[in-house]
């Protein structure tokens, strides 16, 4: 039994400031929660605060905490061989890389493992850098894809891009995501033609078709603001890159494994990426895992030359059996189905709010990978995040609504995700939510959206 007390919840918070490197932006009046427990989509603290979970922790645990399949999993595997060197493979490591050939759409058939999205990533674009000869990457501004160097520079988002001193890689080269909301052309969809897509054909052109290895993308980009393309975005992009020579890359970390209501984004669109990259719900949390499957044409590539790259736990096999079972859950429990109906529910009745809360501006989404974006008026479209703010008074919570609004809704019991310097809020609860958990959920966001509004007179 978890023991809960106040006094040792405030040990672990000071403990946490002082003994761990601080995140992001520290705040001083934003102490971060020290989690104990979890069951199904709820957490609690050490002071036994119960939090409803409308983020999956970080968009990752689709199965809900406390699952019993993928731990048993995990303790069979260590009982019968924790580890094998990547010298060898280990039974999981190959069952897991061939039930991802089988699930993953098109000729997508090798894949690579490593430890997490971001090495993911790594992998992907060294692969189509040696595979293409070529070392320029293409990507969406605002677009997260990781932490590293190669990473920081592949995505465009100015958080990640902002500090002097930092080694980004400038033969890296963006272009604006399909944000129809807030159109960078200020044209509307279907009459302009998408020209965000004929974007990339032109930066592959003045770049030199055969200095870029690849363009690189999240099949709908969370950073950016959680941007659903419209129809005919993706084949557009799949053409260009067929016409260029380049390889198409999804960064499938976040959509996938069930998330949007298919098994991976891309099946929305029947478009096949060359590469594609795995992390998050491959195993939800229990274990970390990350995967990059290449295709046929690419797979014969490196079978004759080798990929030049390992790490110590790639393919570890606890991590691999763990996974092993978490897409068996996915399978038999029909969750990419369950998202699209939890979805389609939770759409609605975020529309509906729409009606009573007017700083709701705009509600879009797939399946349980939700955004809603805050504005201060919904003609001008004006954000509800202060950008005109000092750094400092962006972290007052008297003064910016979204930083009010962050830390009251956690108090209210709910955690939801918002995305930086954006009054963009992420909406992904696990996917095995109740619709009374919804409707739980949805009625703090409302309050304190509510409780936003008053305060900031809006
Ligand atoms: C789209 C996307 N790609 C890559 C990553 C990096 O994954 P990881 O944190 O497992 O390295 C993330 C993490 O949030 C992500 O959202």
């Amino acid at each position: 039994m978890t023991q809960f007390s106040e006094s040792k919840d405030k040990q672990l918070k000071e403990d946490a400031s002082t003994y761990l490197v601080q995140r992001w932006e520290p705040s001083e009046r934003q102490k971060p929660l020290v989690m104990v427990k979890g069951e199904g989509l709820y957490m609690w603290d050490a002071a036994g605060h119960r939090y409803l979970d409308f983020m999956s922790q970080l968009y990752n645990v689709h199965i809900g905490m406390g699952n019993r399949v993928p731990i048993e999993a995990a303790k069979k595997q260590l009982d019968e061989l924790a580890y094998a060197s990547p010298s060898y493979f280990s039974e999981p490591q190959v069952r897991l890389a061939k039930k991802l050939a089988q699930i993953t759409p098109g000729d997508l058939c090798q894949t690579f493992f490593g430890n997490s999205g971001t090495e993911a990533n790594e992998v992907a674009i060294k692969l189509a850098q040696l595979y293409r000869e070529a070392s320029k990457i293409i990507g969406f501004w605002d677009a997260y894809h990781g932490s590293t160097y190669a990473m920081v520079s592949v995505g465009g988002s100015a958080r990640n891009r902002q500090f002097r001193g930092l080694s980004i890689f400038e033969e890296f080269k963006h272009i604006p995501s399909p944000y129809c909301y807030r159109c960078p052309y200020k044209k509307t969809y279907p009459e302009c033609e998408l020209i965000c897509a004929d974007f990339l054909r032109y930066t592959i052109e003045k770049e030199g078709d055969n200095t870029v290895a690849a363009f690189m993308a999240e099949p709908i980009c969370s950073w950016a603001g959680q941007v659903v393309p419209p129809e005919g975005y993706w084949k557009r992009i799949r053409e260009i890159c067929d016409e260029k020579g380049v390889l198409l890359i999804f960064d499938e970390v976040m959509t996938g494994f069930a998330r949007t209501g298919k098994m991976f984004a891309c099946e929305h669109w029947g478009v096949v990426p060359d590469v594609e990259t795995y992390a998050k719900g491959i195993t939800c949390g229990y274990v970390p895992l990350g995967a990059c499957i290449i295709n046929k044409k690419m797979a014969d590539h490196f079978d004759q030359k080798g990929f030049p790259h390992s790490y110590t736990y790639s393919g570890h096999a606890v991590s691999c059996a763990t996974a092993l079972a978490v897409i068996d859950l996915y399978e038999k429990e029909k969750l990419a189905d369950r998202a699209a109906k939890m979805g389609a529910y939770m759409m609605d009745e975020l529309r509906g709010m729409m009606e009573r809360v007017p700083i709701i501006g705009d509600v879009r989404g797939l399946g349980l990978f939700m955004g809603v974006e805050l504005v201060k008026d919904r003609e001008t479209k004006e954000s509800l995040f202060p950008r005109e703010l000092s750094a400092e008074d962006k972290k007052d919570p008297d003064k910016n609504p979204m930083q009010y609004f962050t830390g009251k809704i956690k108090e209210n019991g709910l955690i939801v995700g918002s995305s930086w310097n954006t009054s963009i809020l992420r909406m992904m609860p696990a996917l095995v939510i109740s619709k009374e958990q919804i409707d739980e959920g949805l009625q703090v966001l409302e309050q304190t959206l509510t409780e936003t509004m008053i305060k900031f007179s809006l």
